[in-house]
């Protein structure tokens, strides 16, 4: 019945020494722990960074979209996977850990890869539907509360067959113990709930970090 290893230090441990990081990844993600102590928590760890980019290559997915940049490690990871011809967008509003993620950036030869855009993941969502843009991977790593208006926008902007992925789906367990409804709790409960019948999409949630929903969007049928 219970085939999960539990999460423990020797577990974390083997992961790193087996999913492997460039010296910039290394480097981005320690600078993100000496600027910002655990805060520097809220980024990816490095086995999803490689799970990211092993969907990217795979997937062959060139076009990509970030909501939730924070010291941009996982938009580093999806810039060096997604090849000569692919390129991330990466929003986020806050200035200052993006400014010091695109200095980093700056430093490595994936920087034209990358295009920030410093704003509200909403208004930023609308306007690139007004610029009729369309990407074929989607990550959400964003404010947790809006992830079902995320998913319902993103929609809109993906790739027929493309993928969107959503970190935090497992809120560190809290989703599933029935005596925690604080408000994003109940906002990631929701959303799990909302997407896991939704027919157009192809789901699976999966544990790797805190727990990443994948969807791949149906073909959508032409008469
Ligand atoms: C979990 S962190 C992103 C971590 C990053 N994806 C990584 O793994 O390296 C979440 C980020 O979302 C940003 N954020 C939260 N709400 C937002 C919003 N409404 N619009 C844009 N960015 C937002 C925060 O500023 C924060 O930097």
């Amino acid at each position: 019945m219970f085939k999960n290893i539990n999460e423990n230090i020797s577990l974390i441990e083997y992961l790193f020494k087996n999913n492997s990081e460039t010296k910039e990844q290394k480097d981005l993600r320690e600078l993100s722990y000496k600027t910002f102590g655990n805060i520097a928590n809220m980024q990816v760890t490095p086995e999803q960074s490689s799970f990211l980019s092993f969907l990217i290559k795979i997937g062959n997915y060139k076009n990509i979209l970030e909501l939730g940049t924070f010291m941009g490690y996982s938009t580093l990871a999806m810039a060096i996977a997604v090849g000569d011809s692919g390129h991330v967008t990466s929003v986020d509003k806050d200035i200052k850990t993006t400014s010091i993620a695109a200095n980093f950036w700056k430093s490595t030869p994936y920087a034209n890869k990358i295009s920030l855009i410093n704003g509200d993941a909403k208004i930023v969502l609308q306007n690139l539907i007004n610029e009729q843009k369309i990407f074929d991977f989607i990550f959400i790593d964003a404010d947790k509360s809006s992830y079902k208006y995320y998913f319902e926008t993103c929609l809109n902007l993906l790739a027929d067959n493309g993928l969107i992925v959503f970190d935090n789906v497992l809120w560190k367990g809290k989703v599933f113990d029935q005596s925690i409804n604080d408000s994003k709790t109940k906002a990631i409960r929701e959303f799990n709930n909302y997407i896991k019948n939704d027919k157009r999409i192809t789901t699976t949630m999966i544990s790797i970090g805190d727990g990443m929903t994948l969807c791949k969007k149906k073909q959508t049928s032409r008469s």
